[in-house]
């Protein structure tokens, strides 16, 4: 069956960007479409920071790769330095645009979903901005907090809840924005501002309750619940699960 396109509105002889989600960590969770592609596309990209070379999503799909076909990492520095990450960006996009124009289809792997806070977003757009006749496809992958519910064994959201996806990175204050309007919250990216998204959870007293799951499906996978026990800040693969009391 021929996938959903997104963003094919052209015919040419160019080959097709995959943007393939790979779940958050069990090689199991990639999609039947996403194994399928792996075997078929011409080159596998991933990402890695510049300090080296490993890649999360890499390990994730090795078990999957078609025999003879050696990934490429695509190296981003670790800054806030917009000028030094545009320049990475373009010079990644320029890699991967050379295969494209050549004819040939390439997967670009992002861990979980790649509409989901990923990389994949990015490097769309700076090839577009190079050529606004780049093909594009998305193939959707399981997303952290979904594996994560999982685990935990919670649902995350029922009939009519409503289920707030935020961003940790500024602390708390998305948080206790969202839980004004929504009954369950995933909290992404909670690490590095841990000690204020604790607070929050306290404020909205949900801290007792509430699920800290790290590395989820990756080696060192943790599930810690009633966060009050937790003092550490968290590694880089964190999330965090937070439900009101139903009535
Ligand atoms: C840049 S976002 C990537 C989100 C990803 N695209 C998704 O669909 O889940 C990175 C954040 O996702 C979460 N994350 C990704 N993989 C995870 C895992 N295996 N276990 C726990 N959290 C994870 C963490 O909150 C991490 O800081």
């Amino acid at each position: 069956m021929p996938g959903v396109c997104y963003f094919m509105d052209q015919k040419t002889d160019k080959g097709i960007l995959y943007g393939v989600g790979v779940g958050p960590g069990d090689p199991e969770l990639i999609t039947l479409k996403a194994a399928r592609l792996l075997h078929s596309v011409a080159r596998v990209y991933a990402a890695s920071s510049t300090r080296n070379s490993y890649s999360v999503s890499l390990d994730i799909v090795r078990p999957h790769l078609a025999p003879g076909v050696t990934p490429a990492v695509l190296s981003f520095p670790m800054t806030r330095d917009a000028a030094v990450l545009d320049r990475a960006w373009e010079e990644n996009a320029r890699t991967v645009l050379a295969d494209l124009d050549a004819g040939r289809d390439v997967a670009f792997l992002t861990l979980g979903d790649p509409s989901t806070y990923s990389t994949f977003g990015y490097l769309l757009r700076t090839l577009r901005d190079l050529d606004p006749t780049v093909r594009a496809e998305v193939v959707p992958g399981v997303t952290s907090y979904s594996a994560a519910a999982a685990l935990a064994g919670e649902p995350l959201a029922e009939a009519d809840q409503t289920l707030a996806v935020v961003s940790g990175v500024c602390g708390g204050d998305t948080l206790r924005r969202a839980a004004r309007a929504a009954d369950s919250l995933v909290v992404l990216k909670a690490y590095k501002r841990f000690g204020d998204i604790k607070a929050a959870l306290a404020e909205e007293g949900l801290l007792r309750d509430a699920v800290l799951v790290s590395a989820c499906g990756q080696e060192g996978q943790n599930l810690v619940r009633d966060l009050s026990q937790v003092e550490e800040i968290p590694p880089y693969f964190s999330l965090v699960l937070a439900k009101k009391k139903r009535g």
